[in-house]
């Protein structure tokens, strides 16, 4: 089993993604932390929290960050509504939020790990840039960090942003320059990672109780990508489930394609801030620093989830 952190901002496909790390059975979820995102952190914890008692599951789960390094906190209420999980309720929680900050939770799990633990990051990246920046010390204690964010071309809450970095761009440049194995999901991957209409129908007919929350969830869930003759993946009347990428990479790497390549994220542009800049032409001398994905097997991608929805 793979020892796990995730770091997340529940947030409609982040609980898809949970779904999946808690239940695969090469995963070993030793802590969850929330960051500010989607919705506030009282409400992304509290997310983490009903969803993780309601799949009968023990894990620690602690509270991160509030808001970004320097910025103010914008959320998603837009696409995730007001609660974060597009009004669909769990009950009160029986997990109790962890006595410790998100970080030193971390700092722990790592600290006790006999192997290195894989970082999964599919909220902005406050929790995990402050953990680099406080415990370099920690570092090899960290075998790889596997984030949704950014994108080679184009972005989707300004036309070069993708959200989760434009949240947190200096959050996001510290992961980007730790010196760390990162895996990127950004949009150009994640985009191709959909749901068929058909299957989330198919994903109703499964009929439990979980894939009925699950399914009312989805409907709920806008994609704010927009419509754009530039990019295929920008339209068509699918479902993203973003965050499900960086957590299946984990699983299985052979779903995915990429390469390596410098990425560096834009801090000071005045349009620009929270784009992921990825010399994909390879036209600086700059040394690659992050594995970045540009395809999935779909079929293998779906298939797998669907898996692990079923029980
Ligand atoms: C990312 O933004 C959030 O709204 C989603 O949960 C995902 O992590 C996609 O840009
Ligand atoms: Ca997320």
């Amino acid at each position: 089993k793979k020892p796990v952190i995730i770091d997340c901002d529940p947030g409609i496909d982040d609980v898809m993604m949970l779904l999946l790390g808690l239940r695969h059975e090469d995963i070993d979820v030793k802590l969850i932390t929330t960051s500010a995102g989607n919705q506030t952190q009282e409400k992304v914890i509290d997310n983490a929290l009903r969803f993780v008692s309601y799949l009968g599951r023990n894990v620690e789960i602690a509270r991160g960050s509030e808001k970004p390094f320097i910025r103010d906190l914008m959320i998603a209420g837009d696409i995730h509504g007001e609660s974060g999980l597009g009004g669909v309720t769990f009950p009160e929680p029986t997990l109790k939020e962890s006595d410790q900050p998100a970080i030193q939770a971390m700092v722990n799990v790592l600290r006790e790990a006999d192997e290195p633990v894989t970082i999964v990051a599919t909220g902005p990246m406050t929790n995990v840039g402050a953990l680099l920046l406080a415990h370099p010390e920690l570092k090899h204690k960290i075998k790889q960090i596997s984030i949704m964010g950014g994108a080679v071309l184009g972005g989707n809450v300004t036309p070069q942003a993708e959200f989760n970095i434009y949240v947190d761009p200096e959050a996001a440049e510290v992961v980007m320059q730790s010196g760390l194995p990162i895996i990127m999901s950004g949009l150009d991957v994640t985009h191709k990672a959909y749901l068929t209409q058909s299957e989330v129908a198919a994903m109703k007919e499964i009929g439990t109780p979980l894939t009925e929350k699950l399914h009312g969830m989805l409907t709920h869930y806008m994609d704010a990508q927009g419509d754009s003759p530039f990019l295929e993946s920008y339209h068509g009347d699918v479902l993203r489930l973003h965050d499900l990428c960086a957590v299946a990479y984990v699983i299985d790497p052979t779903l995915f394609e990429g390469d390596d390549y410098y990425v560096t994220v834009e801090t000071s542009g005045s349009e620009t801030a929270g784009a992921t800049v990825v010399d994909h032409l390879r036209n600086t001398d700059h040394e690659p620093n992050v594995h970045v994905l540009y395809d999935v097997d779909r079929e293998r991608f779906v298939e797998l989830f669907f898996e692990y929805l079923r029980g």
